[in-house]
């Protein structure tokens, strides 16, 4: 329960105060607090210029808070279940990123699932950890990677005793969940820190319908997405931290490595405002949306070819729990793939879905989502009956990740070629290729590139999938073996 008083918004106060101040601003941004005419300014209109500044005196500084935005980030902190929290310009990636340096040096060993987000692997490449991938459960009916098994845990944790951290996604993209609770106290018995992803779980801890917080099971340190679920400005995030095995400074240093020195004040000040907003009126807020999402996951189940996974569902499929405001339907009974009822969805109907599998559609809703918006998205998929064909849709479904052969970090810096994809087996991949959303790689720097990851590779292609990676579609950059034996680094 929060202590503090969370109607106030010390930041965005300030900050409102600020643009109506009349200040000559001889100072950037160059728009001049909203007196540059374009089409742009035009269009969005004053007040969002009006709260766009950089460092003006009385605003506080992001790197070393001191004012408002250390209050402000102190009312966070206390929302929040943390003892400490941190806003982030750039998104949970940002959050991860820091998280995994802070915990890790170059070849200190992360425990970890395989099924993270790219910005893990990045996290991995900036320390030079040594990831000890888990696997994560396959729900082998809709195709997908889920939570993590608390045996193999165990098992992972016996073998690889000197490991810093483990690393829980909570939750996964689908909205599924681990026995959080459990994994932090069993890392903490053996003296490791643990991080949460927490990118699609934000909102955890203003329900009780909700799975539990990282914050609440204890976690050492969690990112989240303020902007996926709680109503901020796309980008804007949050890092917690909680207890004393994590040491705030060095929080700080590393978000200082990683951040802008011009934090966007527009996004601090959404944080603020999105923070009270959920703190003071979150919990009838979400009662309301979980009320919504049962309602039409029942309207959901009652048109034939389609299913609305219920928390049940996913609790039978080896899922922990499950956060109701994600409705995952699967379509492909209809002999339509996820991705086909996508594209409908969006060109017959104008809804958009979060993303596509192979097998389902998912829809995320927050405190935003109106009543109308689920009776429009139940029509939709009434609508998707009509385009059922005659084909059962078959993806194989993946169980196995690839092999390591080397740790992300070094793979990144060895000397790398370019492969046509098609002659890229057994290569070592130099780069994270994946499907987006939801961004997690089908392979990471330092796995060596098997044929069911090029299988994947040209099923997605085929779909229309937006296929990630840092070259020209075709290739993939991989580890040219030959010079790397010749390469003598120590990262
Ligand atoms: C599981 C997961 N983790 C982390 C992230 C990164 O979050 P952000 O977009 O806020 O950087 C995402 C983004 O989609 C995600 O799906």
């Amino acid at each position: 329960m929060a202590k503090l008083d969370q109607t106030k918004t010390p930041f965005y106060d300030k900050i409102k105060s600020y643009g109506q101040s009349h200040t000559v601003a001889l100072d950037v941004p160059d728009h001049k607090l909203g007196a540059i005419q374009n089409d742009f300014r035009n269009y969005v209109g004053e007040h969002l210029f009006l709260l766009d500044a950089n460092a003006p005196r009385g605003l506080d500084n992001l790197s070393k808070p001191k004012g408002v935005i250390k209050e402000a980030q102190a009312l966070a902190a206390d929302a929040f279940g943390a003892d400490h929290a941190y806003f982030l310009m750039n998104g949970t990636s940002q959050g991860i990123m820091a998280m995994i340096m802070t915990a890790c040096r170059a070849k200190e060993k992360i425990i970890i699932p395989r099924n993270v987000h790219k910005s893990a692997i990045n996290g991995l490449i900036l320390s030079g950890a040594m990831p000890i991938f888990m696997k994560p459960y396959i729900d082998s009916d809709l195709g997908i990677a889920n939570g993590i098994d608390i045996e193999e845990l165990k098992e992972t944790i016996a073998e690889h005793p000197d490991a810093k951290a483990v690393f829980v996604i909570n939750p996964t993209y689908f909205g599924v969940t681990s026995n959080l609770e459990e994994v932090v106290k069993i890392a903490h018995a053996h003296d490791m820190l643990v991080l949460c992803d927490e990118a699609h779980g934000a909102h955890f801890n203003f329900n009780d319908k909700l799975p539990i917080s990282a914050m609440a099971a204890g976690a050492d340190m969690s990112a989240g997405s303020i902007h996926k679920t709680v109503g901020s400005l796309t980008q804007s995030s949050i890092l917690l931290i909680k207890g004393d095995r994590i040491e705030p400074s060095r929080v700080q240093s590393t978000l200082n490595i990683l951040q802008s020195t011009s934090p966007s004040s527009l996004f601090m000040a959404s944080i603020d405002a999105s923070r009270s907003h959920i703190a003071v009126h979150g919990k009838e807020a979400l009662d309301k949306v979980i009320e919504m999402t049962r309602k039409t996951r029942d309207e959901i189940n009652q048109i034939s070819g389609l299913k609305a996974m219920t928390k049940q569902d996913v609790i039978n499929n080896k899922g922990f729990n499950y956060d109701e405001t994600k409705i995952m339907v699967k379509v492909s009974d209809l002999g339509i793939t996820g991705f086909e009822a996508y594209n409908i969805l969006s060109d017959k109907f104008g809804i958009q879905m979060e993303l596509a599998e192979t097998h389902l559609i998912l829809a995320v809703l927050s405190i935003g989502t109106t009543q109308n918006d689920l009776d429009r998205f139940v029509e939709g998929l009434k609508g998707l009956v009509a385009y059922k064909k005659d084909v059962k849709i078959a993806h194989k479904i993946r169980f196995t990740y690839p092999d390591s052969y080397t740790r992300p970090r070094e793979a990144y810096h060895a000397p790398k070629k370019y492969v046509k994809i098609e002659d890229a087996l057994n290569e070592v991949a130099a780069e994270n290729i994946m499907v987006y959303p939801p961004g997690i790689p089908l392979v990471i720097p330092g796995e060596i590139i098997n044929q069911e990851i090029l299988e994947d590779l040209e099923f997605y292609t085929a779909q229309g999938s937006t296929i990630l990676s840092d070259t020209e579609d075709g290739y993939i950059k991989v580890v040219d073996k030959d010079l790397w034996f010749k390469y003598e680094g120590d990262l």
